[in-house]
């Protein structure tokens, strides 16, 4: 039975890379969400990728992927966040990847948005211009949610990124490209952690093709991937100049023919297309120039030979594949016909007081565990009940991750951008200066970081770091860390607006009261200081809770209104 489907998966991989001519479909181009409150409803759908060819598929307000957010740096938004997915278990989570936000409002795996509830975090925009993205992020869902479709772009607007004379007309000459692969099995399902990922798609379109005007275009690349790397460039090895990395503009131009990007990462690049009209060129992923030990790459294999089952069926491994086709056109009015050479001036991170070693390591030894995992982070696997990591507030770091497996892993951190320090102890390539929150990480080297913990303190909830291949992440190859505030003062911290909760008395010693104004309480569940759990009740009658044998300290409590959590502190003494 399991060989008879790879062979349907196998001819549904005909189809899609050789059978129909390339640039077939104009290119989507996600509607936009701008001003400061943002209504996003997760949702089911259906999707043709192929004409004729209905595939259920998720969405944020439409059947596959999520509007474009525009928000501007020093503004607060509001994300009205309601789960309207239907099916079993489909809980959900909603991450905003690449944004410095506090933990609670964060999207990890402990913020869960049930189905039918919304989730309301209230933020201000801290980071620089750049691109970031949106995605669930729910334990063990991340692959599966991803996949079937949720994912959006983010473009924050700043002063410095305005003053400089770049393309930023969305749609017209600065596009997003949210580039990514999915597999599809015999019945036009989207399928999970198969090696089959043979359809490629930009913004969730098959063969498509943009009309680009011949002047200067900014495309933001987004991989969007659950595994696949891509190795950028364009026909006859034209050259771009990347302006923009993890974390907004570069220092300084850099002009390029080639650029991985690897699960998670983003770049802005410009391409020159002046006196071009009339022409047809592609982006493509020259996959056959890429190192060993990446996914995509011909030859991914282990010590011994191992391989990934499945792996070497998939056409696009080790070839070079068209990706977007552009069709030059006439210039627009006021076209960009210049490319800067300085953009910004950013700080790197260089003194720093702690060191923290990182090993990434197959959770059993063996040559094929080495391959496909599962893996973990230090010997540990993800539990949602455990922080990893604790740190403090502006504590400046320098981690050193070390990838001790025969695949590369893209190793991502919430809450803050890193500048890399080394490469294998070595000089960091200029691709990868810049603020960044993603950095790939090849088999049997290490790479170093130097980040800044800033901003927000939370003793309770945790950030994430993870590897951004999602069948890893989901696997357990993720860890978290919490930044703690030395300084603060003890007592109720409103982590979101309180909505009339109170607690009292605080500190408490015998009792402590839960108090709601007007809003039923559905359940609670009370952490202590190092996130174990250590009591939950779906309902509390008399919204007291027996305090008086629990060892004394800080406590976290999570207060669940079906349509809404909130998180609250308290001390018992
Ligand atoms: Cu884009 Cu923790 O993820
Ligand atoms: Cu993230
Ligand atoms: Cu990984």
């Amino acid at each position: 039975m399991k060989s008879e489907i790879k062979k349907y998966i196998l001819i549904a991989a005909g189809i899609s890379v050789s059978t129909v001519l390339f640039g077939q479909s104009p290119l989507f181009i996600p509607s936009t969400l701008t001003g400061t409150t943002f209504n996003l409803d997760v949702q089911n759908g259906t999707t043709q990728f192929y004409p004729g060819i209905n595939t259920p598929t998720y969405g944020i307000n439409g059947a596959l992927l999520a509007p474009t957010l525009i928000v501007n740096k020093w503004d607060w938004v509001t994300m009205n966040v309601t789960n309207n997915l239907t099916g079993t278990g489909n809980s959900t989570t909603l991450h905003w990847h690449g944004l410095h936000v506090p933990s609670m409002a964060d999207g990890g795996p402990h913020m869960i948005i049930n189905q039918g509830s919304t989730w309301s975090p209230t933020f201000q925009i801290l980071n620089n211009a750049g691109t970031f993205w949106y995605h669930p992020h729910g334990e063990n869902k991340t692959d599966r949610q991803v996949s079937k479709g949720i994912a959006g772009m983010i473009i924050v607007k700043d002063s410095t990124e305005a003053a400089l004379n770049l393309p930023r007309t969305y749609g017209t000459d600065d596009f997003p490209v949210i580039v990514q692969t999915k597999a599809f099995d015999v019945l036009n399902q989207i399928a999970i952690a198969t090696e089959m990922d043979t359809a490629v798609m930009v913004n969730g379109t098959v063969n498509p093709y943009l009309n680009a005007p011949a002047q200067v275009i900014r495309m933001r690349l987004l991989n969007g991937s659950s595994m696949r790397s891509y190795n950028f460039g364009f026909t006859a090895n034209k050259p771009f100049t990347m302006i923009a990395t993890d974390g907004g503009l570069r220092d300084s131009a850099l002009t390029l023919t080639r650029l991985i990007l690897a699960p998670g990462e983003r770049a802005e690049i410009l391409l020159d297309l002046q006196g071009m009209q009339g022409q047809t060129i592609y982006l493509k992923s020259f996959s056959s120039e890429f190192p060993n030990g990446i996914y995509g790459t011909g030859n991914l294999t282990g010590m011994g030979g191992a391989s990934i089952p499945d792996y070497n069926l998939n056409p696009l491994n080790g070839s070079d594949f068209s990706i977007l086709q552009l069709n030059i056109t006439s210039p627009t009015l006021n076209p960009v016909t210049t490319i800067p050479t300085t953009l910004t001036t950013t700080t790197a991170w260089t003194n720093y007081t702690t060191s923290r070693t990182f090993t990434l390591a197959p959770v059993s030894m063996g040559p094929t565990p080495m391959l496909i995992g599962p893996f973990d982070i230090n010997g540990a696997v993800f539990n949602m009940n455990v922080i990893n990591i604790t740190t403090y507030l502006n504590s400046v770091e320098k981690w050193r991750i070390t990838n001790n497996t025969s695949i590369a892993h893209p190793f991502h951190i919430h809450d803050v951008e890193f500048d890399i320090s080394s490469v294998n102890g070595g000089a960091v390539p200029a691709y990868m200066k810049g603020k960044k929150d993603v950095v790939l990480v090849l088999p049997n080297q290490y790479v170093e970081f130097i980040t800044k913990f800033e901003d927000f303190a939370d003793d309770s909830i945790p950030y994430m770091y993870h590897c951004h291949l999602l069948h890893h992440e989901d696997d357990g190859m993720m860890g978290s860390f919490r930044v703690i505030d030395t300084n603060a003062t003890t007592g109720i911290v409103t982590l979101v607006s309180n909505d009339g909760f109170t607690l009292y008395p605080n500190p408490g010693t015998e009792i402590m009261n839960i108090t709601s104004s007007g809003n039923e309480i559905f359940s609670i569940a009370i952490f202590n200081s190092i996130g174990e759990i250590i009591y939950a009740a779906d309902t509390i009658s008399n919204c007291q809770l027996p305090i008086a044998s629990w060892n004394n300290g800080l406590y976290f409590i999570k207060i669940n209104l079906g349509v809404k959590t909130f998180a609250k502190k308290f001390i018992k003494q």
